[in-house]
């Protein structure tokens, strides 16, 4: 199995600077989009704890990963309002519904897939954490250094449940093909053109044309 001592180990390809030069000009999206990750990421948490009641050390850490999404949630709201932008709605982007697509419909692969893609999905987001804290000056910077370590500790817990699950269930040799493919599916949604700017958007179509 491979090993995975840091976050970016679970990526296969850096954001590219298009996105941080977009992101980085239109903070209202950016920070939209980025309280909806964390209610999503809440909620994904929260959906485990539904379906899979049988698996105590599971049930805890997705409860204590749930109520700390929902501070960052709380978080992301205060710093919209202190910035004078205003939370409103807005679509999400093709990223976490082309990641999920990896997640194999029936047990153990669905809960072991389930727990890699949420791996990689927080491994992605504490590296772009980081690059819009080198990026970003002010409170907004300091916010972002801060997540930095929290999304770094979720990447890890989730690799962790996927692979201690697989020895559970004795899959264990399928955990390097199943992380192989997501980290495939992730990087090609990182490096490839997207339409519009979100927390986890390919390279802006923008910067491609010009
Ligand atoms: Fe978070
Ligand atoms: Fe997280």
């Amino acid at each position: 199995v491979r090993r995975i001592d840091r976050p970016s180990d679970l990526l296969e390809c850096a954001t590219p600077d298009a996105w941080f030069a977009r992101a980085t000009r239109e903070l209202a999206t950016l920070l939209i989009d980025h309280a909806n990750c964390e209610k999503k990421a809440a909620g994904t948490a929260l959906s485990l704890l539904y379906r899979y009641v049988d698996k105590p050390r599971l049930l805890y850490r997705m409860s204590r990963l749930a109520r700390e999404e929902l501070r960052h949630y709380e978080q992301v709201l205060a710093m919209i309002e202190s910035l004078g932008f205003r939370y409103g709605h807005l679509s999400p982007s093709r990223y976490a519904g082309a990641m999920r697509a990896n997640i194999r419909t029936s047990e153990p692969g669905r809960l072991i897939d389930t727990l890699l893609v949420g791996a990689v999905v927080e491994a992605r987001s504490c590296e772009r954490f980081g690059g819009l804290a080198a990026r970003l000056d002010g409170a907004l910077g300091r916010f972002y250094a801060r997540l930095v370590d929290s999304e770094s500790r979720h990447a890890l817990v989730y690799y962790d449940l996927a692979l201690s699950h697989a020895a559970d269930e004795r899959a264990e040799d399928s955990i390097d093909a199943r992380l192989s493919q997501i980290v495939g599916t992730e990087r090609e949604l990182i490096v490839s053109t997207d339409v519009e700017l979100r927390f986890h958007s390919g390279v802006p179509a923008e910067n491609t044309a010009a």
